[in-house]
């Protein structure tokens, strides 16, 4: 695992677009895999930047995304089929019909779980997987537990995420309580990963995630078992890891 430290958030955030970037310019038809949250969107917004300015061409690659909430429709704003062409789809040169996000309206969790994960494996896998990091560990939508969920699957949303992600709906009412997320399994089959982190609210669980022990209460700890992986956090998320 690589680890590279950033001054702040902006700094992250061009480090992780120049790393995409460099994946798109070697590769002009990889197949990229996409986050959501706070963390990605300074990414986003730089390889916007790089797009308008002539320097990157996304005419080619494939998207799939992480993860969608069960339920939303595509035009609520808080869905993550929405997030995605706000923040990066409708912005650059990107073919629509190559951007996938699993369908939160398919009220057929094992049809629609199979259908993605299967869908993945006919492109031959994930080039470069992006990944933000939850509180708890979660990474995609896959939440503490008993073991690591491998393929896609419908999860139930724990209380802490519910928590945080209230701050964009009405209430915690309205946050969706099902979701659909890429597996464990399908998220370290990706060729290369890189998760990007920021601020102190990160610290505590990037110094657990990447410094201790590999367990299923701390999803994204599999991720030290990946030969491929570059964390790129600032120096207020890696205030707590060992020196
Ligand atoms: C989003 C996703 C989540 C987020 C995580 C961190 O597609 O899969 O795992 O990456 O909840 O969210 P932020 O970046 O908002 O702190």
């Amino acid at each position: 695992m690589k680890i590279i430290e950033t001054k702040d958030y902006a700094d992250m955030s061009r480090k992780a677009a120049n790393i995409i970037a460099a994946q798109i310019i070697t590769k002009p038809e990889c197949v990229l895999g996409l986050a959501t949250g706070s963390s990605p969107i300074g990414t986003y917004d730089n390889l916007v930047a790089m797009y308008e300015n002539g320097d990157l061409d996304f005419s080619e690659i494939t998207t799939v995304n992480l993860d969608e909430y069960k339920g939303l429709t595509r035009d609520n704003d808080q869905s993550y089929y929405y997030f995605m062409h706000e923040h990066l789809f409708d912005r650059v040169n990107i073919d629509s019909e190559r951007t996938n996000v699993p369908n939160g309206m398919e009220a057929d969790a094992e049809k629609e779980c199979k259908r993605y994960e299967e869908f993945i494996k006919s492109l031959g896998g994930v080039d470069l997987q992006l990944l933000g990091l939850g509180h708890n560990g979660h990474i995609g939508f896959n939440e503490p537990a008993p073991v690591f969920e491998k393929e896609t699957h419908c999860v139930n949303l724990t209380e802490s995420t519910i928590e945080a992600n209230k701050r964009f709906f009405a209430s915690a009412d309205d946050v969706p309580r099902q979701a659909y997320t890429m597996g464990i399994g399908t998220i370290m089959r990706a060729k290369k990963i890189l998760l990007v982190a920021s601020g102190e609210d990160k610290a505590d669980i990037v110094a657990k995630a990447f410094f201790g022990e590999v367990t299923p209460d701390v999803p994204a700890s599999i991720l030290q078992m990946h030969p491929d992986v570059t964390v790129v956090a600032d120096a207020a998320a890696l205030s707590k890891i060992p020196r």
